[in-house]
C-alpha cells in the first residue's frame, strides 16, 4: 500500500490504514459487488464515459442501486488523481452491497459500500514488448456472466495463478472449444492479416482497451471481425494478442509449448500498438476526449 495516499471511502478521503469495512460486508461474505479499474495519463482519466456506462451496466445486472451520480463519480476520482504524485496512475474503484446480516438474498434496505483509490500506473516496459510474452490455456471455468465486472474472482485468481506458476503472463481461456478471454484481459488474433477479436456476450468483459483497438482498426483500414474464434484458430494465428488498461496491447508469442508465428511481435501489433499510442498521445494534448 506503499504507493497509495489516499482512499476513497463512503463520503471520505482518507489515509489507506483508516479505511475500514465491516466484517458483514456482504462483498466480504458472499464476495456481492463489481469493481472498475481506469488508466489514468497525464492526470486525466481515460475513457472515463466508456468505464462509468461499464460501471453502471454491471451495478444494474446485479440490483445494486448507483451511489453516485455521473458527475459524482468524476469529481471523486478527480480527488483521488489530486493526491497521487504520478502523472499515470491507475483508478480503481468497487462498490459492494454493503453491511447486512449473512443471508443470500439480500436486504431491500442496504446501503452500498464505495471504496476507491489511485495508484501509479506502470505499463509494459520495453522488453515485454519488444520480445513479448507467454501464454497458457486452459478451460474457462467461470459463470455465464461475465460480461459484470463482479470482484467475485476466484477463478480468474486460479486461473491466472496457473499462469504465473508457469512462468506465463496469461491464461487464454476456452469455452465449448472458442476462445473467450484472458484470466484479466481480452484476446486478439490475427489470422490471414484479419485482426479477430471474439464478439462482446456473456462470456467475457467488454474490454474498454478492447472497444478502443477495435475502433481504431475500423478508422484506419485495419481489416478486423468480431467473431468467435475457435481453438485450433488460436494455434494456427499468425499473431495474438492480449489487451487491459493495465497492460495496454501485448503481443503474446508462446502459447504453452506451440510457438506463435517466428516467435516475435508481429507486424500488425506493431502498426496498432502505434495507432493506440497515437492516441494516447492526442488525449494528453487534450485532441480527443
Ligand atoms: N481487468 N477481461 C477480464 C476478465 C478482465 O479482468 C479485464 C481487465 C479485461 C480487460 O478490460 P479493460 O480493457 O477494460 O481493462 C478483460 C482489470 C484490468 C483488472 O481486473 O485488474
Amino acid at each position: 500500500m506503499q504507493d497509495i495516499t489516499r482512499v476513497y471511502l463512503n463520503g471520505d478521503f482518507l489515509a489507506p490504514e483508516a479505511a475500514k469495512v465491516s466484517a458483514f460486508d456482504r462483498g466480504f461474505i458472499f464476495g456481492d459487488g463489481i469493481y472498475e479499474v481506469i488508466p489514468v495519463f497525464g492526470r486525466e482519466p481515460f475513457r472515463l464515459p466508456h468505464h462509468l456506462h461499464r460501471l453502471a451496466h454491471s451495478l444494474e445486472a446485479v440490483h445494486i442501486t448507483n451511489p453516485l451520480s455521473g458527475s459524482e463519480w468524476g469529481a471523486m476520482i478527480h480527488s483521488l488523481i489530486e493526491t497521487c504524485p504520478a502523472e499515470d496512475q491507475s483508478v480503481y474503484l468497487q462498490v459492494t452491497r454493503g453491511p447486512a446480516p449473512r443471508d443470500h438474498a439480500f436486504p431491500g434496505e442496504i446501503s452500498p459500500t464505495v471504496f476507491a483509490y489511485s495508484k501509479p500506473l506502470k505499463t509494459p516496459g520495453v522488453q515485454e514488448l519488444n520480445q513479448g510474452v507467454r501464454a497458457i490455456v486452459a478451460d474457462d471455468i467461470r459463470w455465464d456472466r461475465c460480461d459484470i465486472k463482479a470482484i467475485a474472482l476466484l477463478a480468474n485468481v486460479i486461473l491466472r495463478q496457473q499462469a504465473v506458476e508457469q512462468g506465463a503472463a496469461e491464461t487464454i481461456l476456452i469455452h465449448d472449444g472458442e476462445v473467450t478471454e484472458g484470466a484479466a484481459s481480452n484476446i486478439f488474433v490475427v489470422l490471414g492479416g484479419t485482426l479477430v477479436t471474439p464478439p462482446k456476450s456473456r462470456q467475457i468483459l467488454p474490454g474498454i482497451t478492447r472497444d478502443l483497438v477495435v475502433e481504431l482498426a475500423g478508422q484506419h483500414g485495419v481489416p478486423y471481425e468480431e467473431r468467435s474464434v475457435l481453438r485450433e484458430e488460436l494455434f494456427a494465428a499468425d499473431e495474438v494478442w492480449m489487451s487491459s488498461s493495465m497492460k495496454e496491447i501485448l503481443p503474446i508469442v508462446r502459447i504453452d509449448d506451440h510457438v506463435v508465428g517466428n516467435g516475435k511481435p508481429g507486424a500488425l501489433f506493431h502498426h496498432c500498438y502505434s495507432l493506440y499510442q497515437d492516441y494516447k498521445a492526442a488525449f494528453r494534448a487534450g485532441e480527443v476526449a
